[in-house]
């Protein structure tokens, strides 16, 4: 089976679970999981962060976030395609009674003029601009990396006027290993930082929301009352400490399996539009003759699983669980699709 339908659907390795068996554990909630603790620590060390805090998923690090930092009938601005706003089940309304300004980003990405136009002036009709929160790499936006520059205006309008700056960074070591910009550039832009080592890290679960440590005491105790307060889950931080060792400098290979089928797909009569690939994610767009569904059917009879994402858009997601031989298979079943 050649899974392309998400880098969510990696199996833990042998190597990994064998340093899962020799994991030290202790009760987290009490602060004494020797592997949480190191886990927190080593993302510290990486980002040049203050504190960090070990989640389940990068779902509950961007609701921690968004909850720490912000009021009831403040305002977040996000991209309109972002995780937080779309996939999150409302969580920004449910969490923190909060509202979502969304700004329509290219691949998602808005700039500092677009946060500047969209602060809410003081008025009693309104709710407060309080977050703006970003997503890199931007998952419906086709894996695109934010360039860094664009965050340091944008951090630059937040400091002027007195805004929070979040990020997703659920692929953010994509990001990282495809720009080669160094961690702590990103550690020093944020406020809180969520990283996810469910997807291209290949982990069976685990997130860290990392930043100032004024935030992260507040995270820990709202960790809390989400219900995330776990006990010996420094089983799942080893993992997270393997991936961290071992998966990190790989992600290089998904890269180049994502332009191989990319650059396929750009030479296909029946690919009407494909987004740059930057990273591990491709996104393309069907002629209108073909109807996404039959394509997808057919990928499936050659046992290759994809999804659409509406409007006869498809999504590919290379991760370490797809070899470079199944890739060239890939290649070989698009080119010799007819319509
Ligand atoms: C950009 C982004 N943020 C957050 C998440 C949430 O991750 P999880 O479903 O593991 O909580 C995802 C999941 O795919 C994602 O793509």
């Amino acid at each position: 089976m050649i899974d392309l339908r998400s880098d969510t659907v990696t199996q833990p390795s042998a190597a990994m679970r064998s340093f899962i068996m020799q994991a030290k554990v202790g009760d987290d909630v009490f602060g004494e999981d020797p592997s949480i603790n190191e886990l927190e620590a080593k993302v510290c060390a990486l980002f040049g962060t203050e504190a960090a805090l070990f989640t389940p998923t990068a779902t509950m690090s961007n609701q921690i976030a968004l909850k720490i930092l912000t009021h009831p009938l403040d305002e977040i601005i996000c991209d309109r395609t972002s995780h937080i706003y779309n996939y999150e089940v409302g969580g920004y309304a449910f969490h923190s009674g909060c509202s979502i300004r969304y700004l329509t980003g290219d691949r998602g990405i808005f700039t500092a003029e677009d946060v500047l136009r969209n602060i809410n002036p003081e008025d009693v009709h309104k709710p407060i601009t309080r977050l703006v929160s970003l997503e890199n790499t931007s998952n419906r936006g086709g894996g695109k990396i934010y360039p860094v520059d664009v965050i340091q205006s944008i951090k630059k309008v937040c400091d002027e006027h007195q805004l929070m700056l979040h990020l997703d960074g659920s692929r953010l070591m994509n990001a990282i290993v495809a720009s080669g910009t160094s961690p702590k550039v990103y550690g020093e832009l944020f406020d809180t930082i969520t990283i996810c080592f469910s997807k291209g890290l290949g982990c069976p679960m685990g997130s860290i929301l990392t930043g100032k440590k004024v935030h992260l005491d507040k995270a820990r105790r709202v960790r809390k009352v989400f219900g995330g307060g776990m006990r010996q889950a420094g089983i799942m931080a080893a993992a997270c400490i393997y991936s961290l060792d071992n998966n990190v400098n790989r992600l290089e290979q998904d890269h180049q399996h994502a332009k191989t089928l990319g650059a396929c797909l750009s030479n296909l009569s029946y690919v009407q539009d494909l987004l740059s690939v930057e990273t591990n994610i491709v996104i393309f767009r069907l002629a209108d003759e073909i109807v996404d569904n039959h394509f997808i059917q057919h990928l499936a009879s050659h046992d290759i699983h994809a999804f659409t994402i509406g409007d006869n858009w498809v999504r590919f997601v290379t991760h370490l669980d797809v070899n470079t031989t199944q890739i060239n298979e890939v290649v070989e079943v698009l080119q010799n699709y007819h319509t």
